[in-house]
């Protein structure tokens, strides 16, 4: 059964567009992947199945090979682990299978560290319109979801409402400090030189990708202690990336994405017959479009982790 929300015997701190963030204690938290979905920033009212598990079961198998590189929030994303852990958690065990992950608290820096190895998005509308990302110039002629010359560290920051806003660097530096700037922007390459590099061996290109960090507070008196920042949220998800077929991708068009496409296409198609606003609440989704985005969900995870998500395993 798709899991739409759930009301945990635990403190309830955030529920966000997909996750639902409980409190353990002042060091921990689980982050549950619902099976929400949203496009154009509204949230449908139908779920879509498997996704949740797709995501943080995806998120899990980065961490583990992006641990080298960087520290993260996980401790553990089994079900097993979790319930030993917090025992009264027991009796919801077949609804959080799959889709929990029991992390490390953080303070989250209020930046996104978004990273841009080919321009799509936000950052295509306004250089296709000025020429500029954030303001700052970019080469002249690039064609809409053009390679960058080099992958383009590009923050934003995180709006509650609404579309995030992209801001320079030194904007951001500005916002949560200098050092702490440039630490966050060395892991986020770090991290998609390693996902990206992945992702081509199968044939996916990651066009963007959103990270967020965060701070394990400490004595704050010593300044800036880059052994405190780890990697939280999601990972390289379709949720968190654009992710395209390599062996359809032609710049001067935008893409068509393994995700979320059936569900754009079919939401543009109700906005152009004027049977939609583009604003909540979203128009009521068939089936079909239900059935064959949870299909491209369970694809994607097939084709990046080279095998099928163990459903069995997860009940
Ligand atoms: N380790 C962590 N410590 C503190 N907050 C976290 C951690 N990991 C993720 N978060 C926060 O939990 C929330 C996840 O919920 P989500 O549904 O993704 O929200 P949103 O709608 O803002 O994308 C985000 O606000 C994220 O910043
Ligand atoms: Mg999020």
């Amino acid at each position: 059964m798709p899991v739409a929300q759930t009301d945990l015997p635990l403190r309830l701190l955030r529920r966000g567009k997909v996750r639902d963030v409980y409190e353990i204690d002042d060091e921990s938290l689980l982050l549950v992947a619902t099976d929400r979905v949203s496009a154009f920033d509204v949230v449908m009212r139908e779920s879509i199945p498997h996704k949740g598990i797709v995501l943080t079961q995806l998120t899990a198998w980065w961490l583990d090979q992006l641990e080298t590189r960087v520290q993260h929030h996980m401790l553990t994303a089994e079900i097993g682990d979790i319930v030993a852990r917090v025992p009264h958690l027991e009796a919801y065990a077949s609804d959080l299978a799959g889709r929990s992950m029991l992390c490390r608290r953080a303070r989250v820096f209020p930046v996104e560290c978004v990273i841009r190895g080919y321009i799509s998005g936000s950052a295509w509308k306004e250089y296709s319109e000025r020429g500029t990302l954030a303001g700052e110039d970019l080469p002249r002629g690039l064609l809409q979801s053009e390679k960058l010359p080099a992958p383009l560290f590009s923050p934003a920051t995180k709006a509650d409402e609404g579309h995030d806003e992209n801001i320079s660097v030194s904007r951001m530096a500005t916002i949560i400090g200098r050092a702490e700037s440039a630490e966050l922007e060395r892991l986020t390459r770090s991290v998609y030189e390693h996902g990206s590099g992945v992702a081509a061996s199968r044939g996916i290109i990651i066009a963007d990708t959103k990270l967020e960090f965060g701070y394990l507070d400490g004595d704050v008196k010593n300044g800036f202690d880059s052994s405190r920042v780890i990697l939280v949220d999601e990972v390289l998800t379709p949720d968190s990336s654009r992710f395209w077929p390599a062996d359809r991708f032609e710049p001067g068009r935008s893409q068509p994405s393994f995700d979320k496409q059936p569900l754009r296409d079919y939401l543009d198609a109700e906005r152009r017959a004027g049977r939609w606003n583009g604003e909540s609440p979203p128009p009521p989704l068939p089936r079909e479009v239900v059935a064959e985005t949870s299909e491209r969900y369970l694809d994607i995870y097939r084709r990046l982790t080279l095998s099928p998500l163990d459903l069995g395993a997860m009940a």
